[in-house]
């Protein structure tokens, strides 16, 4: 059973009312990470979902997908390929520009970083709208990837995540 897990991570997980604008409940991994069982914890429960299932690449998104893309990819045996907000790149990229609540933002990604055919996961720390995943996932379809599943930890209820049946949380709000 893992729900005693589960509430010990949620429990770790501070959230900030009106941060970083009035009306936004933040929800900050840092005090997770603060806790090193509670961190191990989250990285297992994301490994025993994904071993053994063929993925060859975990793709983080910037910035907190960098903090749990990579302890999951070592543990799978798989490669980490940060997926960067423009401009910070130094080789060839490929872009994919995505709509936010006001204005747009943008992800790139190193061409050359994954071949076609491979198998990816997708890695987050927190799903809203979707957007920024759906981003992800273009950039890793465009190569010619195969997006096994979109993994966040963190799941906000702007978004019927039970619609989208390739996205793993750990269900917490
Ligand atoms: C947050 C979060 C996700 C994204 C989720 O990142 O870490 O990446 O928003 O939102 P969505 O599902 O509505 O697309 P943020 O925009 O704060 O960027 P940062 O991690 O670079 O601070």
């Amino acid at each position: 059973d893992k729900d005693p897990l589960i509430h010990g991570i949620q429990s770790k997980i501070r959230v900030v009312p009106n941060f970083p604008k009035p009306g936004i409940m933040f929800q900050d991994i840092t005090t997770l990470l603060l806790d090193p069982k509670a961190f191990k914890d989250t990285i297992d429960l994301f490994v025993e979902r994904y071993k053994g299932k063929n993925i060859s690449v975990v793709a983080g998104i910037e910035a907190r997908g960098f903090i749990f893309g990579p302890p999951i990819a070592l543990e799978i045996g798989a490669k980490f390929v940060p997926l960067r907000k423009p401009k910070k790149l130094p080789g060839k990229v490929i872009s994919e520009e995505y709509v936010l609540e006001y204005g747009k933002d943008c992800l790139e990604m190193h061409v050359g970083a994954v071949e076609p055919g491979e198998r990816a996961l997708v890695v987050d720390d927190l799903i809203a709208t979707g957007g920024t995943l759906c981003a992800a996932m273009q950039l890793l379809e465009r190569v010619g990837a195969e997006v096994v599943e979109c993994a966040c930890v963190i799941e906000l209820p702007d978004l019927k995540v039970e619609d989208m049946e390739y996205v793993s949380h750990l269900g917490l709000e």
